[in-house]
Parts: C-alpha cells; structure tokens; sequence
C-alpha cells in the first residue's frame, strides 16, 4: 500500500525521535524539530503507514531555494520508494513557494544517500569541511535545479 504523505505537527515528534536514535550517530535533539515546526519558511513532512511514522524530511525555504535539512526512513521500509515521495512531496512544495534550487548536506561517507540523492537528480556541487560532528566529517553539498511543472508554477 502506498503511505500517505502529511504536515509533520508536534505530535510525531516522539516517534520521529524514536528514528533519530536509532538511524543517526548524532541525532537531532527534540527542538531542532519543534523550531523547523514554528518557522513559518520552514516545515516537515512525514510519511505514514497505518497511522506510524515511517519516514520523514524537513526543509527550509530561502530566497528562492529549498535546503532539505533532513531525511529518514525506518530501515524496515527501505527501498520501497518512501524517501523518493517525501521529496516529490518537498519538490511540489518548493515549487509553489517559487524555488528554483534545492540543495543539502550529506556526510561523505554515507554512500546510501549519496546513490539516493543521485537517484533523484542530485549532483555534488561542494565539499564543507568538518561540518558534522560526533564523528567529526566533511559534508558534500549537493543540488539539482526545481523544474516548474508545465503549466509554469
Ligand atoms: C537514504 C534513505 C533516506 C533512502 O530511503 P529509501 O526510502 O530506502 O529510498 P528509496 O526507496 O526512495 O530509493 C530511491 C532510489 O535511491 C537509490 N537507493 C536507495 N537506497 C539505496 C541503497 N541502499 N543502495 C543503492 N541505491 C539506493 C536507488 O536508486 C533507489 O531506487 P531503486 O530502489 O528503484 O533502485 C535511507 O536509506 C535512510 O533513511 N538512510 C539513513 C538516513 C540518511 O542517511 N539520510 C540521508 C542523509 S540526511
């Protein structure tokens, strides 16, 4: 069954903090999230299956490009497209917000995500020295352009 794609609220922080535990070394704390949820440029979106949290991904809006500031699946439902709908469902947002660039951060040695974002048009445009901690790594910034949809919006 495809999952539903919703708003993330407040109320799935606790699972979504469940994720970040278990997937990240250096998880978000709570209030990363709560601060995405308050700013009216910024935002997440969860992927739901039954009424569980089975992914997610938050954003930030400015001057017209999108920074994806997050991604995650439950390992059990990897490989079954989640990630790739959460970001068609970011794209179609940032479109409407007028963006025309979307770009994020990723460790260099998580090749899952570098193949993931590939997978869906990225391409590494810079290297950002030391910018994650425990462990302490280099991220590589990748981006790939918002193409309007046919009508123009
Ligand atoms: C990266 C991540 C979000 C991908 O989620 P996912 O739901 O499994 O990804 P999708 O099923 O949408 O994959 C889409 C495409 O990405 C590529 N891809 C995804 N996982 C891959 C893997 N393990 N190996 C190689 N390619 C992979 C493939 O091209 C895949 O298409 P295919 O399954 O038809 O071959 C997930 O592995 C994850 O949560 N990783 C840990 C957290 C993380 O690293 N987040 C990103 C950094 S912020």
């Amino acid at each position: 069954m495809k999952p539903v794609i919703r708003e993330m609220v407040a109320t799935d922080l606790d699972r979504i903090d469940e994720l970040e535990e278990q997937i990240f070394p250096d998880p978000w704390p709570t209030v990363a999230f709560e601060e995405h949820l308050k700013d009216p440029e910024a935002g997440g979106a969860v992927s739901l299956s039954g009424d569980i949290v089975i992914g997610y991904s938050c954003y930030w809006g400015d001057r017209g490009q999108m920074h994806l500031t997050n991604m995650a699946v439950d390992p059990v439902y990897r490989r079954k497209s989640v990630a790739n709908e959460l970001l068609g469902h970011i794209l179609d947002l940032a479109r409407k917000q007028g963006c025309e660039l979307i770009f994020l951060e990723v460790r260099v040695s998580n090749e899952i995500a570098h193949q993931f974002y590939k997978s869906a048009g990225f391409q590494t445009i810079n290297r950002s020295a030391g910018y994650y901690n425990d462990p302490t790594e280099d991220a590589l910034v990748m981006s790939r352009w918002i193409e309007p949809d046919r009508d123009g919006k």
